[in-house]
């Protein structure tokens, strides 16, 4: 006798409907909600958007393709928060467009690494990381040393993002350009790498 599940089974057609109408469903209860969630979608308490300078880094961060060995998630699990500290919550990524989690860690994630070491430590390691890590694999960037920062886009960044949802101030944004002025590229690197995770501060 055949059943209605007889009829799902056999036919192939009527299963991949069925199959895509349940996943839907699933999938509409699960990740909607999250638009809305104010922990998923508000800045957690005292986050600020980045300052020109670090928006600047953060720029560079995607140029130089950082991502590609870092991620930007710590993951709830002892062996990540004992060494990277408190995971990452999606509240620290409000500000990140795009955000750079990643999904290769050919070097140490990043997300908490602000404060972590001095501006002097990040300056040496990025033009040439054996000067202070003998062992690391990981490629030198002299030339942000080098390069001045171009100044000429910021404003227009900072008033896209504010379009978007930054609280940036019209002061912040008619600042932006004296902000940058007289710093190269890797002023605009550690500014960024030295604010990264510094929202949430425990370590543990
Ligand atoms: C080819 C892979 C690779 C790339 C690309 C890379 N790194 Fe690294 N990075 C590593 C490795 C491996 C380490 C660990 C050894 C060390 O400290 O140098 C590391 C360490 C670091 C550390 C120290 C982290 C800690 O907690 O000790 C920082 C900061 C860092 N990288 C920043 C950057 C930045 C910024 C860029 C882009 C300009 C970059 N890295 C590009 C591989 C990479």
């Amino acid at each position: 006798m055949a059943s209605g599940h007889d009829k799902v089974e056999t036919n192939v057609g009527l299963l991949i409907v069925l199959v895509v109408v349940v996943l839907s469903i699933g999938g509409l209860v699960e990740i909607v909600p999250l638009f809305f969630q104010r922990s998923t979608t508000e800045a957690v308490a005292g986050m600020k958007p980045y300052s020109a300078l670090a928006l600047e880094g953060r720029d560079i961060y995607v140029r130089e393709g950082c991502y590609v060995c870092h991620s930007q998630m710590i993951r709830p699990f002892r062996a990540e928060t004992e060494r990277y500290g408190h995971y990452s919550v999606a509240g620290e990524f409000v500000y990140d467009r795009p955000f750079q989690w990643g999904s290769k860690r050919t070097g140490p994630d990043l997300a908490r690494v602000g404060g972590r070491y001095s501006d002097d430590w990040h300056r040496a390691h990025l033009i040439n990381p054996r000067d202070v890590v003998p062992e690391s694999i990981m490629p030198g960037y002299p030339w942000l040393e080098r390069n001045p920062l171009d100044t000429t886009l910021i404003q227009r960044k900072m008033r896209t993002l504010r379009r978007l949802g930054h609280p940036y101030t019209d002061e912040e944004i008619a600042q932006a350009p004296k902000e940058l002025e007289g710093k190269n590229e890797m002023d605009a690197m550690i500014a960024y790498l030295q604010g990264l995770g510094t929202a949430i501060k425990a370590r543990r």
